[in-house]
């Protein structure tokens, strides 16, 4: 039998909110420590400590054997890399892909930031996925399909020169971190499980710069692109309702924390 499709009640949406809150404010954190000189490690430590100071837990530590509280993507790196010794330096991009455990909910979020200066090519790719997540979630509506989100998120990233990564997908998220139904960044619309008001759903565009191929290391996790272009991600959870969509998790602690560090803009596209 297939899985179901989990309605949260009034309730779980409150608790719902409140982890993707959480997780929000973690990547603000986050956010301040995002530059050059900095360990990726250093980066893991200011998630896990600030989740478990306010009362949340880190959802990825340990799941399956995962060693970070953190997903760390370092330009090639297109998902699970492992928090380690590198130290950020000028031109690189790092994606923090963070879930977080609060009262049973999850939260789940990911931001590909800039570290100093990035080539045009790679801003550009940067500015694309981000925009395809809001296009994205523009498509998650009640009476939608899933296919309608993979569909809309493939078409703005490939008019645009990029190319979609297929083994990674979006997910539904409630009271475990993965549930149905799969939200792939590619498809056909009007095919998939059909959208209806309490589904929350994690959509996350994995987006790449040259070719669509990536290799999962012997480690069974860190996954890169296989012509060593960058790759980016986003990341929001959101909630089905009878209209627009709801977006549970905000950039907002992110793009505060960028826009008052000196030297460092905050980017200026959508903001949510
Ligand atoms: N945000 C990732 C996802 O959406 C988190 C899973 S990483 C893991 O699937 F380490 F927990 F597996
Ligand atoms: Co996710």
């Amino acid at each position: 039998m297939a899985k179901p499709i989990y309605i949260k009640t009034a309730e779980e949406i409150e608790k719902m909110r409140a982890a993707c809150d959480l997780v929000s404010r973690t990547l603000g954190e986050v956010a301040r420590w995002a530059k050059p000189g900095v360990t990726t490690l250093r980066l893991d430590t200011v998630a896990r400590e600030y989740i478990l100071d306010n009362g949340g837990l880190p959802t990825c530590l340990g799941y399956q054997g995962f060693p970070g509280t953190l997903c760390i993507e370092v330009n090639e790196t297109v998902v699970h890399g492992f928090p380690s010794g590198y130290v950020l330096r000028d031109g690189d991009i790092v994606g923090t892909d963070c879930v977080v455990t609060l009262n049973g909910y999850h939260g789940d979020s990911c931001y590909t930031f800039v570290i100093g200066e990035v080539d045009e090519k790679t801003a550009g790719l940067l500015k694309t996925t981000k925009e395809s997540l809001y296009v994205g979630i523009e498509a998650a509506r009640a009476g939608h399909r899933i296919g309608d989100i993979s569909n809309a998120i493939q078409t703005y990233c490939e008019h645009r020169g990029y190319s979609v990564v297929r083994e990674m997908c979006g997910h539904g998220i409630g009271r475990s971190m993965h549930e149905e139904p799969e939200v792939p960044n590619f498809g056909r619309k009007g095919i998939g499980p059909m959208m209806k008001p309490g589904m929350c759903i994690a959509i996350e565009p994995m987006i790449n710069l040259g070719s669509k191929n990536i290799v999962i290391e012997r480690d069974g996790w860190q996954c890169h692109t296989r012509d060593r272009k960058p790759s980016a991600h986003y990341e929001h959870t959101v909630l089905i309702t009878d209209g627009q969509a709801e977006i549970l998790t905000t950039f907002k602690y992110i793009e505060e924390a960028l826009g008052s560090r000196p030297g460092q803009e905050a980017d200026t596209n959508t903001t949510e």
